[in-house]
């Protein structure tokens, strides 16, 4: 490993892996900040495969800082606060030392990355949780969090990018104070070794070690993949009474007691002789039935995000899912085309895109437009 490929002049400071994980991190991590700072909630799958990303190199990466290489292990560059701040007394007094890894302020902000990544992945699932029912703590977090929770996440986001501009900074002054390229450092991992650095000693046990990392590693990718592959829940939904289901889905898609309050199921089935321009009238049993069903398992009951959205208000001209303030929202980024087109038909023919609409769940992964 480290020792093979240093001559006197010159150290491998960071093995390939820390170099992987640092380019990955950065570029996940990009991909993340671009969709969920400046593109709209289109790109949340996007979003959320860079955050996965990000996590799953972090979490390789404190595997690595208890197992890895001299210089990539946390006991090499993880100080106590009485060092850290000597060290920064003599940076600005221009005394300090030049260490071969990371310097006590450089191990600060590396632990400082990597707790507001991994503050950022938590709040982040919750928030998908909580708001989209989808994710690993879909059914953990109710739909009521979600705004607060989101203003967490936003706020740990920002905070993040604060950081990375003193990463950035540091890494300059460091770079120019010592006469040498740290970023290209980061690239072939090599750095000049000089007089008086601060370098730590390589540790043995080489074949225990690799079998230890080995290990680990298998076991994370086990655990990874069988988290990944455990069938998701169905959101707590009644099943469709057969009568509804037969005369509701007569003329369009089967639209989900959920997805509106009981007032609204009220309205809907008194006034079924005049429904939406057609007469959908029953006899008053199956009426009364059917109202009684939607009634009972309206939106109150649900706690998906859904469930939360949509309310008509007839009077105020908004007759119909389509009419409301969040749909116009969410899919204003469609054209006309799209809802003309043979596929899709008609704006209220959700089940055209949403493929599990008619369970109510309205999944933001399960969005396919035809
Ligand atoms: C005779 C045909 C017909 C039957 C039967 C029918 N509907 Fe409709 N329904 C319509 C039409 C037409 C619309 C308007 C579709 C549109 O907006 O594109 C509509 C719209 C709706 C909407 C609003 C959709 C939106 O985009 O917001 C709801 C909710 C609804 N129907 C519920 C029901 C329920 C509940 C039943 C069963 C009691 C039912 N419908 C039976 C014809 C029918
Ligand atoms: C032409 C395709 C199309 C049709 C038809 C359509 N949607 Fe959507 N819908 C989308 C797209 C695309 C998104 C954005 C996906 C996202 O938010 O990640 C979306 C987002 C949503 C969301 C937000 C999901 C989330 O948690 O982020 C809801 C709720 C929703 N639609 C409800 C409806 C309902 C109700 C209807 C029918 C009345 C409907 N949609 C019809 C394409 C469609």
């Amino acid at each position: 490993m480290d020792t093979c490929t240093e001559n006197l002049n010159t150290v491998v400071v960071w093995d390939p892996y820390v170099r992987i994980f640092h380019w990955g991190l950065v570029a996940s991590i990009a991909v993340a900040a671009i969709t969920g700072f400046l593109l709209g909630p289109y790109w949340i799958p996007v979003h959320v495969v860079g955050a996965s990303l990000a996590l799953g190199l972090i979490l390789l990466r404190i595997i690595w800082g208890f197992s890895g290489g001299t210089y990539a292990r946390f006991s090499s560059f993880v100080m106590g606060p009485l060092r850290v701040l000597g060290y920064l007394g003599d940076v600005l007094t221009g005394r300090e030392t030049r260490y071969i890894g990371h310097n006590p302020l450089g191990g600060l902000m590396v632990l400082a990355l990597l707790a507001v990544v991994i503050m950022l992945g938590f709040s982040g699932a919750a928030v998908l949780g909580a708001s989209s029912k989808a994710g690993p703590l879909a059914f953990a977090i109710p739909y009521k969090d979600s705004g607060w929770l989101r203003e967490i996440h936003e706020t740990l986001a920002l905070g993040l990018m604060l950081l990375i501009a003193l990463h950035i900074a540091g890494v300059v002054f460091e770079s120019r104070r010592q006469r040498e390229n740290l970023a290209r450092s980061m690239v072939t991992g090599i750095k000049e070794r000089r007089d008086g650095d601060v370098i730590s000693v390589p540790r043995a046990g080489l074949v225990s070690q690799s079998i230890r990392i080995g290990a680990i590693w298998l076991g994370g990718a086990v655990l990874i993949a069988g988290l990944s592959f455990l069938p998701v829940p169905r959101p707590p939904v009644a099943e469709y009474d057969p009568l509804v289901a037969e005369e509701c889905s007569a003329c369009h898609m089967l639209y989900h007691p959920s997805l509106l309050p009981a007032k609204d199921w009220e309205h809907i089935t008194a006034t079924l002789a005049d429904h939406y321009g057609e007469d959908a009238s029953l006899d008053d049993e199956s009426t009364a039935k059917i109202r009684d069903w939607l009634m009972a398992n309206a939106a109150e009951t649900a706690d998906t995000r859904a469930a939360n959205v949509f309310q008509l208000n007839p009077a105020g001209g908004i007759k119909s899912l389509t009419d409301t303030a969040f749909w116009r929202a969410r899919h204003r980024g469609l054209s006309d085309a799209i809802f003309k087109s043979k596929a899709v038909r008609a704006r209220s023919n959700c089940v055209a895109c949403h493929e599990d609409a008619e369970s109510g769940w309205f999944n933001p992964f399960q969005v396919e437009i035809p």
